[in-house]
């Protein structure tokens, strides 16, 4: 039985402690669940309670056993193994206890006060003892990670960063790399569990290292222990993370390769460090990406749908821009021979922080409404071409810092409104074919307006 002695045949066992461990937990709460209903509907489930509790009792005898062998190991935070060993044990000879007391339950003359104390007292040490096995499974953050803020205050805990999604932004530790480590490594490598002595939780414990001191070489991956164990052959004993955990992904691994030769910063920001295109692919694949578009980061309320109608009968057409969105779509009928008057256009203003696309194009539209126009703040796309709009209407038009798109072909507008134009910053593309601007004029817009493509067709 030599080999009986050897630390996998333990480990091996000893896994099993995790699965097993539920059933004690099963049928003492059984056995309590059955004392409840006969005191309610008074009918004789004594005998029943009893084998519960026995084999509540025989199975927590077994677990305990798995236990011991599991924490041979070691790798545990000592407070929390010696608190759930010690309430496991003394649960699970309470649990006897209870067995005895109720067999012999006539006798008993101390069983009325003292039995329902025992019962209390088990249900509270299955707790304690309970949760704290949660801990040293999951590490403690499990239960809050995800709770809402103000839960996770109430628990103690510091209120969760919200993690930084874009480039611009975002830390290179905070936003990538901790959440690599907390998703693939830190079950096992946290303050209840420090497997190999190694946190990888915080600065300090990281840059202190495991019980073969640094694992990480600032500037030099290769050099690196925790870079070669996870860059090891999948089935290689050192190989992190262990037990058929998820590994890393591809992209991940590069970007800890890159963060060590980067000179293991816990304070920069992405941007700060060197940045090839690989790397800016990869971080998008860990969920880092550009700057949310202008309409994307727009967050309006829903119009009602009486004002959609109200709009709608003023001849518009209308609707979102793509489903579900709250944002808005607007055009005027060019086929609608009626004359846009300002009375009509006032009634869209009801919804003018929800339109973005407006297309009056080849309306007959009254001079005074353009000024209206300005107040859509919120437009990205504005068609307002063959509408006879003047250099006086386009001055109108300046403060549409969102405009994207601006198509103004067929108006008489003439190298007066290019200081206009060029104050619309986020202006892409110019539609200006049939425009009195001239050569001169058009290079002036490009020149202060360096994304801005202008177009002379149709
Ligand atoms: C399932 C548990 C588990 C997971 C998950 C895990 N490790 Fe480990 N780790 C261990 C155990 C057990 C040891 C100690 C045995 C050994 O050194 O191989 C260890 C040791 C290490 C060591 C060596 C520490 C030293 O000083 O000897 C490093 C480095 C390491 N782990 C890094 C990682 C990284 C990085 C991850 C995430 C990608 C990770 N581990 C995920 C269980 C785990």
């Amino acid at each position: 039985m030599i080999f009986f002695l050897e630390a996998d045949i333990f480990q091996f066992f000893g896994r099993f402690h995790s699965m097993l461990v539920h059933l004690p937990i099963g049928f003492i709460i059984l056995a309590v669940f059955f004392e409840l209903i006969s005191l309610k509907k008074k009918v004789d489930l004594n005998l029943a309670i009893s084998y519960a509790f026995l084999l509540g009792a025989c199975f927590g005898v077994l677990s305990i056993i798995l236990g011991l062998m599991l924490a041979s190991d070691g790798g545990y935070n000592e407070d929390t193994i010696t608190l759930h060993k010690w309430t496991g044990i003394i649960m699970t000879l309470l649990t006897f206890l209870l067995f005895f007391i109720k067999r012999k339950q006539s006798e008993a003359i101390w069983k009325k006060k003292g039995y329902p104390i025992i019962v209390t007292l088990v249900m509270i040490l299955l707790f304690i003892a309970g949760h704290n096995g949660g801990n040293l499974t999951h590490g403690s953050n499990y239960l809050f990670e995800h709770a809402p803020s103000s839960i996770r205050s109430m628990a103690g805990l510091k209120p969760v960063r919200e993690r930084v999604t874009i480039l611009d932004s975002a830390l290179v530790y905070e936003d990538v790399i901790h959440p690599i480590f907390e998703s693939k490594c830190n079950v096992c490598h946290n303050n209840d569990k420090a497997k190999g002595e190694l946190l990888l939780i915080d600065p300090k414990s990281i840059l202190k290292g495991g019980k073969n001191g640094e694992v990480i070489v600032s500037g030099n991956a290769l050099k690196s222990e925790l870079y070669r164990r996870i860059t090891l052959d999948i089935n290689h004993k050192e190989f992190m993370p262990t037990e058929g955990r998820t590994p890393l992904t591809n992209e991940e691994t590069v970007l800890i390769e890159w963060w060590i030769n980067e000179g293991v910063s816990f304070d920069k920001k992405i941007i700060e460090l060197s940045l090839t295109d690989r790397i800016k692919s990869y971080l998008q694949d860990v969920g880092i990406g550009l700057k949310k578009t202008f309409l994307e980061s727009l967050n309006v309320a829903e119009v009602s749908p009486q004002t959609i109608d109200s709009i709608k009968l003023k001849g518009f057409k209308i609707k979102p821009i793509i489903s579900k969105s709250t944002l808005l779509e607007a055009s005027y009928s060019s086929y609608n021979k009626q004359e846009l008057s300002q009375d009509k256009f006032n009634i869209l203003l009801h919804a003018k922080d929800n339109i973005t696309w407006l297309n009056i194009a080849n309306a007959n539209v009254e001079e005074e409404l353009i000024s209206n126009i300005g107040q859509l703040k919120n437009l990205t796309e504005l068609r307002i071409n063959n509408t006879n709009l003047s250099d006086d209407g386009l001055k109108q038009l300046e403060g549409l810092k969102h405009l994207e798109y601006l198509n103004i072909y067929g108006n008489p507008i003439t190298d007066s409104s290019v200081e206009s134009l060029q104050k619309l910053s986020g202006l892409k593309k110019l539609y200006l074919w049939k425009t009195n601007i001239t050569e001169e004029g058009k290079l002036k817009i490009k020149d202060s307006l360096p994304d801005l493509t202008i177009f002379l067709g149709e």
